[in-house]
């Protein structure tokens, strides 16, 4: 399983409990629109950058 990282210590993220409060409306929302998709995680495209891994892309598609 991967897990999203907030930091440790002294510099802990400030913003980690309103980025998962964010993050689970979002999932919430879209698990309520779409309740069976499935995501093509080889298609997706990171964005470029040294510092932060993000997707720029992650295609996905509904699933009958
Ligand atoms: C998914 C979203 C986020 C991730 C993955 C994330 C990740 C991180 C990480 C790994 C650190 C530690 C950096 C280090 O050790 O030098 C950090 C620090 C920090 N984050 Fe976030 N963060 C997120 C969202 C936010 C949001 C929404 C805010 C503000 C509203 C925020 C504010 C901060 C601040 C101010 C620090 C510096 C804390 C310090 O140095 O004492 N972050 N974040």
């Amino acid at each position: 399983m991967r897990t999203l990282s907030f930091g440790y210590g002294p510099h802990h993220c400030l913003g980690a409990a309103a980025a998962r409060l964010q993050a689970a409306v979002t999932f919430e929302r879209l698990l309520d629109r779409f309740p069976r998709f499935s995501v093509d995680a080889a298609a997706g495209r990171f964005a470029p950058g040294p510092y932060i891994r993000r997707y720029e892309s992650l295609p996905f598609a509904t699933v009958d």
